[in-house]
């Protein structure tokens, strides 16, 4: 079982605490390293099944990776952009649509070939959207009839692309930057929304011809690449879950501070979001990192209901769901527009996040792209069916340890994913009060 990186400092009253490794850094820290001329350490990386799923996909794919070498410390020994070999067995992605389609990326513009499988939810996920450019590229791709898992990528001498992405989806970006790295072709991705920039960031601190011009990033392809000492910073995602339990009043009047998160202008949509609602944000920037890092405390505020839509969708779209739910504590009509892709999520989160409010008493209406919540500052009760998600489980699990609350969680164990010691953070949080 994956072991959490949190840990208090040692005062409780110092109202810090850490949150895990962030998730994509830590997948794509694993990728870069298992590409790389030899053996690379990585320091921080999340220890959760997601992350799991991708060493897994790797080492199939013939990269030697040793997890733990130490406390929160992975070696990888890199097999060179021309060393991976194709696996001999399935590549089981999990739950992890991350997993899968960076992975399609970087197996297609290896020359390898692999069937890649999922669990029923990834199952469910749509490929297509990563198929389309890798196909463009000259790669054979062979998907489901509805488009999903198990998807069999065979790659060979891919040629470059400058794809226009329908979506602003850092998973497909990726995917083609990482086909174009392996397959030694230039290629170029132009989005509708700039979506998360970790793959772009972490080639470039490698060395590698990277530029962004607007919404266009391109990738000139390197001979190799080099080995790196890594250091993963914390999830802004996971934190989030705290940082509105603390902005709710939950940890008592003097907030909490989650130390060292990313706070890259394409994750930090929540936290800017918590201050238009009227809490208290403030971020000490830390020295010293590859992507924007900082201490963050929240402290509570009197709530209001925002709008939220466009471009602000990309920069918090895994926090919508714990948006959605501390829209339930802000006075006044909360929107989420714009966020259609919440629906092909590890849940259809529209749908799924309605349903659980609607379940706990709450006013909350389903939209084709979004959804309302209007607060009605009073508590809540009843049982929250998550579909196995993650982000839900922990949306509701902070709604439901806020004073006055009682919600009931059909699986808790779903966190696992992306941040495995949750309940027992929540709990020692909530102590703070
Ligand atoms: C991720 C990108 C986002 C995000 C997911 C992680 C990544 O998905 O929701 O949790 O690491 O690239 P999309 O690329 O589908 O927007």
């Amino acid at each position: 079982m994956p072991t959490s990186t949190t840990s208090f400092t040692p005062a409780a009253a110092a109202r810090r605490l850490r949150v895990p490794g962030d998730k994509s850094i830590s997948h794509r820290t694993l990728i870069l390293a298992a590409l790389a001329d030899g053996p690379s350490i990585a320091r921080g990386v999340l220890d959760s099944a997601d992350v799991r799923a991708t060493a897994g996909v790797l080492a199939a794919l013939g990269v030697e990776i040793e997890w733990p070498v130490a406390e929160h410390q992975v070696r990888v020994r890199g097999a060179g952009l021309r060393g991976l070999r194709s696996p001999t067995s399935d590549l089981a992605c999990e739950n992890s649509g991350t997993t899968a389609r960076l992975l399609a990326g970087v197996v297609a513009g290896a020359g390898c070939s692999g069937r890649f499988v999922g669990d029923a939810s990834l199952s469910r996920r749509p490929m297509q959207r990563i198929a389309r450019p890798l196909v463009q590229m000259g790669a054979d791709v062979l998907l489901s009839p509805d488009d999903t898992l198990p998807m069999t990528v065979v790659g060979g001498a891919l040629r470059s692309i400058d794809y226009a992405s329908p979506t602003a989806s850092a998973q497909v970006k990726s995917a083609v930057l990482l086909a174009g790295l392996l397959a030694g072709v230039p290629v170029s991705v132009t989005e509708p929304e700039p979506s998360r920039d970790h793959t772009e960031r972490m080639l470039a601190a490698r060395g590698v011809a990277i530029t962004a011009e607007g919404r266009r990033v391109s990738l000139i392809p390197p001979e190799s690449l080099p080995t790196v000492d890594a250091r993963v910073p914390g999830d802004p995602s996971s934190a989030a879950f705290l940082l509105a339990f603390a902005a709710a009043g939950g940890a008592g009047p003097d907030g909490l501070t989650v130390d060292a998160i990313c706070v890259s202008p394409a994750r930090a949509g929540f936290l800017a979001a918590l201050r238009r609602m009227g809490a208290d944000v403030v971020e000490t920037p830390l020295p010293g990192w590859d992507e924007p890092v900082a201490d963050v405390l929240v402290r509570p505020g009197e709530l209001r209901a925002i709008e939220v839509g466009g471009a602000d969708i990309p920069s918090m779209i895994d926090e919508l769901p714990m948006l959605a739910v501390l829209a339930t504590q802000a006075v006044g009509e909360t929107v989420i527009r714009g966020a259609e892709e919440l629906r092909v999520k590890e849940s259809d989160r529209i749908a799924a996040v309605v349903a659980a409010l609607r379940a706990i008493g709450a006013d909350a209406e389903e939209r084709a792209d979004g959804l309302i919540v209007r607060g009605q500052l009073r508590s809540h009760a009843g049982r929250v069916v998550t579909h196995g998600d993650h982000r839900l489980a922990m949306a509701f699990g902070v709604l439901g340890a806020l004073p006055g609350n009682a919600v009931e969680i059909d699986d808790r164990g779903c966190v696992a994913v992306s941040y495995p010691g949750f309940w027992s953070d929540l709990a020692l949080i909530a102590a703070l009060r």
